[in-house]
C-alpha cells in the first residue's frame, strides 16, 4: 500500500478543528481561542485528514480577499495543521490539495494564507509563493502572505 492511500481527507465540522487547533497552533492557551470568527458561516469550508479514522490534520478555508489583490475573488486558508506524530507524512500535502480542489470547484482563482516563517518551506513545495514582506503576528511570531493562483 503506498503513503497517499492511507491518507483520507474529508470535510469536518468547525467544531472537529478545534482540539487540533488549539493543541497545534495555540498550545496551552483556552479552546476558546481556536475558534475564529466566520468559522460556521456558510461558505467556510473546513477538511480533516484521517488516519485511520483518527483526525491528525486539520484546515480551513474561509472566503476573503487577499489584501494585495483587492476586488479579486479568493480564498483564505487558515487553521492549517498536522498532529506532530504524522508530521512528513504526506497528510499536509493531501490536505492542501483539498483546499485548491475546492477553490477550483467554486471558482476562487486565488488561495493565500498567512504562512508562519518555519511553514514558508512547506507551502514553496506545494508551489505557492511568498508576496510581501515579513510580518510579525502578536502571540505567534513572524509571518508572510503566501499565496497560489489555481487556474
Ligand atoms: C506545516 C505542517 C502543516 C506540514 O504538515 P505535514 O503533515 O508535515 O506536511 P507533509 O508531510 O504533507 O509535507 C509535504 C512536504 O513538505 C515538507 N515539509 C513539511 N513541513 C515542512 C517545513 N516546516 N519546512 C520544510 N519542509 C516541510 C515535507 O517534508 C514534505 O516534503 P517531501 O514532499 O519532499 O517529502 C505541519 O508541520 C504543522 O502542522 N506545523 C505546525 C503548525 C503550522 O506551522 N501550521 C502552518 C501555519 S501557517
Amino acid at each position: 500500500m503506498d503513503q497517499d492511500s492511507r491518507i483520507a481527507v474529508r470535510p469536518i465540522t468547525a467544531a472537529a478543528t478545534w482540539p487540533l487547533r488549539q493543541s497545534v497552533l495555540r498550545p496551552g492557551r483556552p479552546i476558546a481561542v481556536a475558534q475564529f470568527s466566520g468559522d460556521d458561516l456558510p461558505s467556510t469550508k473546513h477538511f480533516g485528514a484521517f488516519q485511520s479514522d483518527e483526525l491528525v490534520g486539520i484546515a480551513s478555508l474561509f472566503l476573503a480577499e487577499m489584501p494585495e489583490h483587492p476586488g479579486a475573488s479568493a480564498v483564505q486558508l487558515r487553521g492549517m495543521a498536522t498532529a506532530p506524530v504524522v508530521r512528513g507524512a504526506g497528510f499536509g500535502r493531501a490536505l492542501v490539495a483539498a483546499c485548491v480542489a475546492f477553490a477550483v470547484a467554486s471558482g476562487k482563482p486565488l488561495i493565500w494564507c498567512n504562512a508562519r516563517k518555519p511553514a514558508v518551506e512547506f507551502y514553496r513545495k506545494l508551489g505557492w509563493e511568498i508576496l510581501g514582506e515579513e510580518f510579525d503576528v502578536p502571540d505567534v511570531g513572524p509571518h508572510f502572505h503566501m499565496w497560489r493562483r489555481v487556474k
